[in-house]
């Protein structure tokens, strides 16, 4: 199959496996659901779970087990978009080109939606279809990097650095946390589904430290270039929320210089793996070139 074949085949399989993991609409509390479902259906690049998926693809791991993993890290960045678009945060009105959680539902929901779609994720990940010890590794990778030395934690260095100016170690460092954390797990969450070992999780972990950032820096770059339509939020509030960004700290065409360094980084990382790591080299090329 092709990388292309691959990836919508995977894609189709996240989308049902999301569907099946959320409560129906109807089930009470009916309000709490229908959010929950509003925040992580209908939209989004999915690119996290196509990064289980990938990595897995590349030792040949079983699929079920990587559809769990897929849907555990996206419901994880589905509750992040949901808390980073809250008015104490990024307060956006916008989000996958439909009203965000808390304009469509009411501030107290959202803030509950993103809780317990975090729950949902660790009580989906639990039941990967894999040795208890692989179940383990998995669990602690995910709540490593969604917690405060993840995720979390670079969701506060990001408030922190608002209206400040920090200098270029501080900004990679925001980035590798906010986002490159997650990034790093989906890679991660796959290569343990699979069994690689210590020499190729390493290899694996220097290749999605770089795609994390990159795809911070191309969405920075796209909140200055892209509008609204093209990207489904709300285009240009980094700026005006004087957000410590790349193109903020070293311009926009330092910005793209720095994503062409990233993806040659990025396929030095990859060199030596065969055909197999594709789809993941896929992903890379997407993250720095995608308008979206
Ligand atoms: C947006 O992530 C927030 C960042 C971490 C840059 P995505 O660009 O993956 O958002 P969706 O899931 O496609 O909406
Ligand atoms: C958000 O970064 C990262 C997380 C949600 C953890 P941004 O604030 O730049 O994401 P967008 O631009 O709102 O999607
Ligand atoms: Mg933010
Ligand atoms: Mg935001
Ligand atoms: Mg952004």
């Amino acid at each position: 199959m092709s990388v292309d074949a691959l990836s919508v085949a995977w894609a189709a399989r996240v989308e049902a496996a999301l569907e099946r993991s959320l409560p129906a609409e109807t089930e009470i509390p009916a309000r709490l659901h229908a959010a929950m479902r509003h925040a992580v259906l209908g939209g989004g690049k999915r690119i996290r779970p196509r990064l289980v998926h990938a990595s897995g693809y590349l030792l040949g791991a079983d699929t079920d087990a990587l559809d769990a993993a897929a849907v555990a890290i996206e419901l994880i960045h589905a509750y992040s978009l949901v808390h980073d678009d809250l008015p104490a945060m990024d307060d956006d009105d916008l989000r996958r080109g439909r009203p965000t959680v808390h304009v469509a539902f009411d501030e107290a929901t959202a803030i509950l939606v993103g809780d317990a779609l975090q729950a949902l994720a660790f009580r989906v990940l639990a039941a990967t279809p894999v040795p208890a010890a692989v179940r383990i590794d998995l669990v602690a990778t995910l709540a490593e990097a969604a917690g405060s030395r993840g995720m979390c934690g670079g969701q506060q260095l990001d408030m922190d650095a608002t209206g400040q100016s920090l200098a270029m170690a501080g900004l990679e460092r925001l980035h590798a946390l906010k986002t490159g954390a997650l990034i790093r797990a989906s890679v991660r969450l796959g290569a343990l589904i699979g069994g690689a070992d210590a020499g190729l999780l390493t290899r694996l972990d220097a290749f999605a430290a770089d795609l994390g950032l990159a795809f911070q820096i191309r969405d920075d770059i796209l909140d200055v270039e892209a509008d609204a339509a093209q990207l489904g939020k709300t285009a240009g509030k980094d700026a005006a929320q004087e957000k410590s960004t790349y193109p903020a700290l070293i311009g926009l065409d330092g910005s793209k210089k720095l994503l062409l360094a990233l993806a040659e980084k990025m396929k030095a990382a990859l060199g030596p793996l065969d055909v197999r790591a594709d789809a993941l080299r896929a992903v890379a090329e997407f993250a720095v070139a995608r308008a979206s």
